[in-house]
């Protein structure tokens, strides 16, 4: 695997003189949830993000950054709610390097304090679709497609997968069609319909569906809490 010893760290002034405009879907849907300073008293607790993955945020946590190694240099998709990107950051460690976008201000004011003593870790203002910074070792996209339209989700995952290096590992976990039978079935789709409408064209939808070029990579994908969650990993072939 690449290591930062072995590539540079391409320069984002670019990228962060290109400030996105936030984007409507999240305005017009997401506010209450990130755009707010009251979100973050209210959302940015271990408890509570625990709670809303049903007691799997550590387990999908570590799924997640089992997939990187320390050295390497890897870019998260959004910002997270809770402990995510520090646990990343220590994936990496100071050999490497992390690179954290998201498009709402708030939200990178609210993660550079979270990394403040992870100097290897930086965070700024991008699009995901267009995350710029690149090329990466690997891509970490924690539960960030449920929440943008699909359209958006195409532009995200063509993003992130051009984002990374030959050899190298996009990683995507989000929730994912539950189980015919499973007991939060009814309850899930009655939360997506009312309060994540975007959710339903990831759950209804492989993930490399949405993608294009998929033969320059290696597909996998596994799924956790009777199919309520999947881990998707794209690896692009050495040579693509
Ligand atoms: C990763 S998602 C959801 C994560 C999870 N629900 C949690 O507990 O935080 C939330 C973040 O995605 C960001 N976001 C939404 N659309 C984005 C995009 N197109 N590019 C980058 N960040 C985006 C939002 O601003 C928000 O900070």
């Amino acid at each position: 695997m690449t290591t930062t010893s072995e590539t540079t760290l391409a320069p984002v002034a670019e990228a962060e003189t290109t400030k996105p405009a936030l984007p409507d879907y999240l305005v017009d849907t997401y506010t209450w949830a990130y755009l707010r300073p009251a979100s973050l008293l209210l959302l940015d607790n271990p408890l509570v993000v625990s709670s809303i993955l049903w007691g799997n945020f550590r387990r999908l946590m570590r799924t997640a950054c089992e997939e990187f190694v320390p050295g390497q240099k890897v870019l998260q998709a959004a910002c997270v709610y809770g402990s995510f990107s520090e646990s990343l950051a220590r994936t990496v460690g100071s050999e490497g390097s992390l690179d954290v976008v998201d498009v709402a201000p708030l939200q990178v004011e609210n993660c550079r304090r979270k990394l403040r003593y992870r100097p290897w870790a930086r965070v700024r203002l991008a699009d995901a679709a267009a995350p710029g910074g690149g090329p990466y070792d690997g891509v970490c996209c924690f539960f960030l497609l449920h929440e943008v339209p699909d359209s958006h989700k195409r532009s995200v995952i063509r993003g992130l997968l051009d984002s990374v290096r030959p050899g190298g590992r996009v990683v995507f976990v989000d929730y994912h069609k539950p189980k015919f039978w499973h007991p939060l079935r009814g309850l899930m789709s009655f939360v997506w319909r009312r309060l994540e409408p975007f959710a339903f064209g990831l759950v209804d939808t492989e993930i490399r569906k949405l993608a294009e070029d998929t033969d320059a990579f290696t597909w996998r994908k596994e799924t956790y809490f009777g199919g309520l969650y999947q881990k998707v990993v794209a690896q692009r072939h050495p040579t693509a």
